[in-house]
């Protein structure tokens, strides 16, 4: 059976999901969404000439999806959440962070469960073969039992933190976290269309006991085998007979109770997406195949950055679940001292004190 797809926001990355979608023998991609014409035009030509509509509201009259996409940026979500589920699809996939707010998160899982819809967020790093060695290993018992996970990025927070608080519950054995704490510094990139702190730690404490240590931005310490800024992240876990960890671009480590291992990989979209969207089509074809990032795994997620943040607003541990509360952003810009960040390192410097 083939499911009809529409894609909204036709960026980098809704033209990442539309071209995957459409080399999928198990998609039609019958529409695509995008305000900006010229950028419509590009995508239309590049597509094939798919049906190009101009906002949702017209694209939803003559397109009845089964799968609704869309990959605007960050503050666009509850509102398309919604005509997504206007539009009669059955699952919404859609981009990372799930929200910008912990009420924003919440109104977004109740409205989709409402309607029994299911949901998808973009955290397809998993798929790289360097992350998905670091579980095998872990899977293996050759690290022995897991007790330390942690994530770093020089990335800013709502670029990337999603992405490590991902790696992080995959390698802490899809754990749910007790309590977060955390602190943060620097105001330069609030204003971003990726509103954040230039810096921010968190620690995580999972329910099965292991630790978690994730970071992002200026302090985050430095990759130094990795050349591209973006690809500058180390995740991994520690054990109690080794440890295994991934660089995004740059492979993967471990020594282990067998020995030390090393391999290749590095983010590629292009390997990324497939597995991605085909495992939507598994999930809308048989509700036991769930989606790796179904949408309660990312909700898990978004509380724990949320969590953090409201740690640095409120001081002390914060405990999980989260209920709804002030907009843990607009929080953030009232307490967040006037003193430049201080960097990790000097390759930090263009991007937050150039
Ligand atoms: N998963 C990943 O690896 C990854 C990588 C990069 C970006 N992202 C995320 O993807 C999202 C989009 O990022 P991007 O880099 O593609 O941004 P982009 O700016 O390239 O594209 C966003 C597009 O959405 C369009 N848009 C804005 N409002 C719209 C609306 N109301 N209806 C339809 N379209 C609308 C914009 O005109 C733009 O073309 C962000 O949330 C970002 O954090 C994820």
């Amino acid at each position: 059976m083939t499911h009809k797809v529409v894609v909204v926001g036709m960026g980098k990355r809704g033209m990442h999901h539309a071209s995957a979608f459409q080399k999928n023998a198990r998609f039609e991609l019958a529409g695509i969404c995008e305000p900006d014409a010229p950028r419509l035009a590009k995508a239309k030509s590049e597509l094939g000439g798919v049906g190009a509509y101009a906002d949702i509201a017209s694209m939803s009259k003559e397109v009845k999806p089964a799968l609704f996409c869309f990959c605007t940026p960050p503050h666009i979500r509850l509102d398309v959440i919604k005509a997504g589920i206007a539009s009669g699809a059955k699952l919404i996939a859609f981009e990372k962070p799930v929200a910008l707010s912990m009420t924003e998160a919440l109104e977004i899982r109740k409205a989709v469960q409402a309607a029994g819809v299911k949901t998808v967020v973009s955290h397809q790093h998993r798929y790289g073969v360097h992350y998905k060695k670091v579980r095998e290993i872990i899977d293996s018992g050759a690290i022995g039992r897991v007790h330390t996970v942690y994530e770093h990025a020089t990335g800013w927070m709502t670029h990337m933190i999603t992405h490590m608080i991902d790696l992080a519950g995959y390698y802490a054995g899809d754990a749910e976290a007790d309590w977060v704490m955390g602190q943060a510094a620097g105001r330069g990139k609030l204003a971003d269309i990726h509103p954040s702190p230039d810096y921010i730690a968190g620690i995580v404490q999972y329910k099965n006991g292991v630790r978690g240590y994730i970071e992002t931005g200026a302090g985050a310490p430095d990759v130094p085998e990795v050349e591209a800024w973006w690809r500058k992240n180390r995740v991994g876990a520690q054990g109690s007979d080794g440890f295994v960890e991934a660089l995004t671009g740059g492979g993967w480590r471990a020594v282990t109770k067998n020995g030390v291992m090393k391999g290749e990989g590095s983010m590629n979209y292009d390997l990324d997406m497939p597995p991605y969207v085909d495992q939507m089509a598994d999930w809308l074809d048989d509700d036991k195949k769930v989606h790796p990032c179904n949408g309660e795994t990312a909700h898990r997620g978004i509380e724990i950055m949320m969590g953090i943040i409201r740690s640095v607003v409120e001081r002390g541990q914060i405990k999980l679940p989260l209920g709804p509360g002030e907009p843990e952003i607009e929080a953030l810009k009232k307490v967040l001292p006037e003193r430049p960040v201080l960097l990790s390192s000097e390759v930090n410097r263009k991007e937050y004190l150039g």
